[in-house]
């Protein structure tokens, strides 16, 4: 049974952003991965941006050591204002303007990368007593794909938690947290994506264990039991608080988890494969700079030796 709290809708949203980004090393020696520019925008404003159009423009970043950059970022800049506004360059006054006016973003840190649910518990007061959004700062969701609105939904309906799902294939899904489902989806919740209610989690299982191929992606909606349930986490894998562990123990206390297994377009900013495939995307897809790169592309990939043949 959800508990009364939990029908509140969410209001708020939590990114993480305090992790080490070491899959991105040396660029994030000094850069934080998150404000790598995925085209011309860091990949953490599409992020706040994903949230303040799902109606949750209070926005809380859990940040650490060697991330001042993104507390500067979302600063206003008025000695970059005043240059431009000298130079009659209103699009790029109205970009940079943008990225501050977009959600009120607060922050806090968290001293020490103790894992994803530790980052999470830092956002224990900011919350309080309601339901909220968790966002990954490396995890990208295409704008055109409605992921959090269709997770906020099911959160309102049936209480307790709701996590985004993908199915990443048998192949892959060690590298991820995986769930068990009740075998029927429940009803659909729009755009092809499904829900289902889960049974069980575990976090980087052996690909020979795993209960399926369904993987647990950077979008969470929790309910505010979540914080007592991570103070009550040991360290799991990798001597990190595990958000997943954290979930798994609501689960077994009769809390309602659902997901909703994703069929739209994500990329993982935090691993240089998918950096590089959301970069291409949606620079092809915009309108400045489309109607330039795709003859480029398309030459290019003309021009590129098949599969196995040696490099000139
Ligand atoms: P990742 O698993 O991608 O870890 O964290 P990472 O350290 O950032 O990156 P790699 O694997 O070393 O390259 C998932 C999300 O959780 C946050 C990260 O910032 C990222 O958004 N996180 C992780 C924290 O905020 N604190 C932590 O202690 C760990």
């Amino acid at each position: 049974m959800p508990s009364p709290t939990n029908r509140r809708p969410a209001r708020k949203a939590v990114i993480p952003v305090a992790g080490m980004g070491t899959r991105f090393l040396p660029a994030t020696k000094a850069v934080p991965k998150e404000l790598l520019p995925v085209v011309d925008r860091p990949a953490l404003q599409y992020i706040v941006e994903e949230s303040a159009r799902a109606g949750l423009a209070e926005v809380l970043m859990v940040t650490g050591r060697g991330k001042a950059a993104i507390e500067d970022f979302f600063d206003r800049t008025p000695e970059l204002e005043a240059a431009l506004e000298k130079k009659g360059d209103q699009a790029r006054i109205d970009a940079v303007a943008k990225s501050t006016d977009v959600a009120q973003v607060h922050f806090v840190r968290q001293g020490e990368a103790k894992g994803l649910g530790h980052a999470v518990l830092q956002a224990a007061s900011f919350v309080g007593d309601e339901p909220f959004a968790v966002l990954l700062g490396d995890d990208l969701i295409d704008a055109r794909d409605l992921l959090l609105e269709q997770m906020l939904a099911v959160q309102a309906e049936h209480g307790g938690c709701v996590v985004a799902l993908l199915d990443v294939g048998a192949e892959n899904i060690d590298k991820y947290g995986c769930v068990a489902v009740e075998d029927a989806p429940q009803n659909g919740a729009g755009e092809g994506d499904t829900v289902v209610a889960i049974t069980g989690m575990v976090e980087k299982p052996k690909k020979e264990e795993a209960p399926s191929s369904l993987a647990i992606i950077g979008r969470y909606v929790l309910a505010p039991e979540i914080f007592e349930a991570i103070r009550s986490t040991p360290p799991g894998r990798g001597g990190e608080i595990q958000l997943t562990d954290a979930i798994l123990a609501l689960l077994e206390q009769g809390v309602p988890v659902h997901g909703v297994v994703f069929s739209g377009r994500r990329y993982d900013t935090g691993d240089k494969l998918d950096y590089l495939k959301a970069v291409v995307r949606l620079a092809v897809e915009r309108e400045d700079l489309g109607p330039a790169l795709r003859p480029w592309l398309r030459s290019f990939v003309g021009d590129l030796p098949p599969e196995g043949a040696s490099q000139a």
